[in-house]
Order: C-alpha cells, then sequence, then structure tokens
C-alpha cells in the first residue's frame, strides 16, 4: 500500500476525484495519508476533514519559501508518503523540496504543456484561440510547468465555448487524467528515454 501526500491551495476538486478513485478501486493500493494546505480558507480541506482523512493547515503566507517547505516536508515524511500529489497547490516549490522528493512529486495543469503555463492556463489558450487544449500531469522538476509528462489528455475547443465552459471540460479531463497518471507512476511501469516517459519497463 502506498501513501499518497496530497498539497492544495483552494477547492479541492482534483483531491477528491483522486480519493473517489481510491474508494471506487481506480487507483489501486493507494491510501491518502495527509492532506496539507498552505491556506486556512481552502475548502478543500474543510473536505479532507469531513471525510475523516489527515488534514493540516501550514500556512505560508509571508513565510520563506523554503521554511515553509521545510514544515511541509516534515509532515509528509511523518506520514511516510510515497507520492506527492499538487492538487491546485498555487505557491511555487523551492529547489531544496524538490531536490527531497526526486520523481516523487506529479502536478497537474489546466493546459496542454508546454503550451500556457503558469496562472489561468484555459484563460489563457482560451483567449489564444486555439482549437484544442487539455491537461498535463506531470512530474516536477525545478522549473515551473516544466517536468517529465506522464499523462496528457486534449480537450476540443467549440465556437460556442467560453472561458467558463471550456475550464469545466478541462476540469473533468484532469480528473481522470490524474487517477491514471498516479496509477502509472505507482506501478512504476514506465522508463525514461530522454525527457521521454514511455510506458513499460
Ligand atoms: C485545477 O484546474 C488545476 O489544474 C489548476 O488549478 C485548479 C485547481 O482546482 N492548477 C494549476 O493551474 C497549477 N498551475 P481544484 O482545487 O478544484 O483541484
Amino acid at each position: 500500500m502506498k501513501n499518497l501526500g496530497i498539497l492544495l491551495s483552494g477547492r479541492g476538486s482534483n483531491f477528491l476525484a483522486i480519493a473517489d478513485s481510491i474508494d471506487a478501486g481506480r487507483i489501486r493500493n493507494a491510501r491518502i495519508a495527509i492532506v496539507i494546505s498552505n491556506r486556512a480558507d481552502a475548502p478543500g480541506i474543510e473536505a479532507a476533514q469531513k471525510r475523516g482523512l489527515e488534514a493540516t493547515v501550514i500556512p505560508s503566507k509571508g513565510k520563506d519559501r523554503e521554511a515553509h517547505d521545510r514544515q511541509v516536508a516534515a509532515a509528509l515524511n511523518e506520514h511516510k508518503v510515497d507520492l506527492i500529489c499538487l492538487a491546485g497547490y498555487m505557491r511555487l516549490l523551492s529547489p531544496w523540496f524538490v531536490q527531497q522528493f526526486p520523481q516523487r512529486i506529479l502536478n497537474i495543469h489546466p493546459s496542454l504543456l508546454p503550451a500556457f503555463p503558469g496562472l489561468e492556463a484555459q484563460q489563457q489558450a482560451f483567449a489564444y484561440g486555439v482549437k484544442v487544449s487539455g491537461c498535463t500531469v506531470h512530474f516536477v522538476d525545478q522549473e515551473l510547468d516544466h517536468g517529465a509528462i506522464v499523462v496528457q489528455k486534449t480537450v476540443p475547443v467549440l465556437d460556442e465555448d467560453n472561458e467558463h465552459s471550456l475550464a469545466v471540460r478541462i476540469l473533468e479531463q484532469e480528473h481522470a487524467a490524474y487517477a491514471e497518471a498516479i496509477n502509472v507512476v505507482l506501478e512504476g511501469n514506465y522508463q525514461f528515454r530522454g525527457r521521454r516517459l514511455v510506458r513499460g519497463t
């Protein structure tokens, strides 16, 4: 059984989708060992408490980045976390933190990286006028939205879309993509060819 650690800052729909996937057996041999928010007002942390999961707020406001990350890492290690899943964690990680967990941190991003990194990716893609967007689950390295891609899912941009309707359809795909990526990583059923992650050992 592998221990997941979830880091979030807000709504927490990706966290809830992961929790539902575990409960439904779509993510195998895993449990959520701890959910950590850097914001006390994150709805996701309340949802975690309601589900009876270990849930902790480690406030980041005004704190030195690495000092905060050291507190987060201590909590993750205390709960023997094997894989860290960033689920709408809106805070850059320090190089120190990333080095502590090589190939053990996943992030989900609401665009087809390397297009539209950073904030409000769905709106960026919509405003640019792309005809296809989507989402990316990738390993976290020291550069923003940059590590090796584990899973991507595409979403067509429809003529009648607005930013909101597009974001809703991307979010549905995020939830499926995260479960798939977690299974790939936990099963260890992949190898690297350069930057490319390919399935199979
Ligand atoms: C998701 O769309 C996620 O991809 C995005 O924040 C949202 C969090 O929603 N993350 C990023 O933009 C990271 N750069 P959630 O709290 O409902 O999971």
